[in-house]
Parts: structure tokens; C-alpha cells; sequence
């Protein structure tokens, strides 16, 4: 089994990246920090690929090679993500702010699911898991504003990942697609007060790489939350 984490050199996403090794599975971890990646790729017994998200052509050029050396996946974890600046406010943000976060948050994940996944749904297995946020939602707490480039990337990436279920079959066809908010979580973007631990916040990801998947009677193409779903 292979899994593709990107976000993999620390945080949420290397945690699931160790969870997966813990469970046999072979992984290629994606990030930008090349001597952090290398360090924990070693560390794990990871492969790894260093790509700076926000440069779309080359995040096309190195996750199809990915797939050309290790094969379509069987998880695509998307755990890479970067927070807007404080006072990112619609009206008092910049262009620049805003392109940063979309192409990184946004742009890139719209790039890695359009190069891997088409192997994925043509050998009708596979899971894509993408991180969204709680501040993405539409709906529920949080939607107080501020911070506008990381909410509206994050409510993209929640219209990508159901967009793209529904087109997949929702899970008919072997592919299931879902976003997940971990909630608050002690890493470098979530500060040492957040009230989650690193491992609490992985843990919805990592049953949703695992869970037992029955097409009709489970749900793929939704948010989730601590293994319930919540709405968008
Ligand atoms: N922590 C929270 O409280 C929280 C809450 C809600 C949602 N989330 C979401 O959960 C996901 C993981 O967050 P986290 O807390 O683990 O964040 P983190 O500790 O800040 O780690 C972010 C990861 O993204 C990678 N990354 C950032 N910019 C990149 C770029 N330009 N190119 C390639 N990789 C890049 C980083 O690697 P490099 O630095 O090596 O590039 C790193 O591995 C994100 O999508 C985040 O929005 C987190």
C-alpha cells in the first residue's frame, strides 16, 4: 500500500505519516524544506519529494513523476497548508497576500488531485483526504470573518473535495474523496496553546486513510470532524 502526504515534514501531516509507516505502508512525504524533509524522511523510512506548492507547473512536474515511480496511490493525504497574515481582512489584505495563500492552499491542490487522482479512479481504488478547516465552513461556528485569504481557500478546498467526490461517484467507483477539519492543534500553525495534541488532530485523517468503506451504506464527500460528519 502507498500513501502520498503532502505537509509531510512536520505538523499533522507527518504525524499521519507515521502512522501509515507504523501500519506497513510505503510513503512519499512532499514539502518545501528540503534538509527538514530529508531529516524526517530518514527518520521514518519515508521516500520524499521537495516541491514549493506555489509553484503549480513544477507541483504538476513532481507529482507526475510520483506517480511514474511509485505508481497511482492508494491514500493521497493532503496535509500542506499555510495560514493568512493576522490582519488579512478583505478590505485591509493585499494581492500578494492573497495569491500566496490560494496558490498554496487553493491552486496546489487543485493541481495534485488533477495529476494522481485520474490513475487512482482508473484502477478504481484509492482515497483522496484533504485538510480543509473549520474556518472554511459555511456554516456552524467561526464564520466571524477576518483572516479572509485562509477561510475562502479553505471553502474552495471544501467545493473541490465535493465537486470532485460527486464526479468520482461517490464512492461507487472506488475512489473516495473527503475534507476534514482537525480543529485547533498544537503544531507551528497552530501554536503551543491550542488545545489538541498533534495526535488528536491526525486522527480523524488517518481512520478516514483506514476505515472499512461499504459503497451506499458509508459516506464519502463530506466534511468530517472527530468521525462524524459536520455540515460544510
Ligand atoms: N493546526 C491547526 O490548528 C489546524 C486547524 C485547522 C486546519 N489545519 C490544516 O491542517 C493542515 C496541516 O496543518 P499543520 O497545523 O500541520 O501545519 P504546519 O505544522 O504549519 O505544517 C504545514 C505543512 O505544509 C507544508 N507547506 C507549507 N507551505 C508549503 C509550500 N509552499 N510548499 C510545500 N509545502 C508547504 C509545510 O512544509 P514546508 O515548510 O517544508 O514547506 C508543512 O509540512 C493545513 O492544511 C492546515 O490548514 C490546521
Amino acid at each position: 500500500m502507498l500513501a502520498v502526504v503532502t505537509g509531510g515534514s512536520r505538523g499533522l501531516g507527518l504525524q499521519n505519516a507515521k502512522d501509515l509507516r507504523a501500519l506497513g505502508y510505503d510513503v512519499v512525504l512532499v514539502a518545501s524544506n528540503e534538509e527538514l524533509l530529508t531529516r524526517v524522511a530518514q527518520e521514518i523510512g519515508a521516500h520524499y519529494r521537495v516541491v514549493d506548492l506555489s509553484d503549480l507547473d513544477k507541483t504538476r512536474q513532481i507529482f507526475s513523476e510520483i506517480v511514474q515511480s511509485y505508481g497511482a496511490p492508494d491514500v493521497l493525504l493532503l496535509a500542506h497548508g499555510v495560514m493568512s497574515e493576522k490582519m488579512s481582512k478583505t478590505l485591509r489584505t493585499t494581492t500578494e497576500e492573497w495569491r500566496r495563500v490560494m496558490a498554496i492552499n487553493l491552486d496546489s491542490t487543485f493541481v495534485i488531485v488533477n495529476t494522481v487522482v485520474p490513475a487512482m479512479a482508473e484502477r478504481r481504488s484509492g482515497r483522496v483526504i484533504v485538510y480543509s478547516a473549520c474556518l472554511g465552513r459555511m456554516s456552524g461556528p467561526g464564520n466571524a470573518g477576518g483572516l479572509a485569504p485562509y477561510r475562502i481557500s479553505k471553502a474552495g478546498v471544501n467545493a473541490l473535495v465535493r465537486n470532485l467526490a460527486h464526479e468520482t461517484g461517490l464512492g461507487a467507483r472506488g475512489i473516495l474523496v473527503d475534507a476534514l477539519c482537525p480543529n485547533h492543534t498544537r503544531t507551528d500553525m497552530g501554536g503551543p496553546d491550542a488545545p489538541r495534541s498533534i495526535e488528536e488532530g491526525a486522527a480523524t485523517a488517518l481512520w478516514l486513510a483506514t476505515r472499512s468503506f461499504t459503497p451506499g451504506s458509508d459516506t464519502t464527500g463530506v466534511l468530517w470532524e472527530d468521525q462524524e460528519v459536520i455540515d460544510w
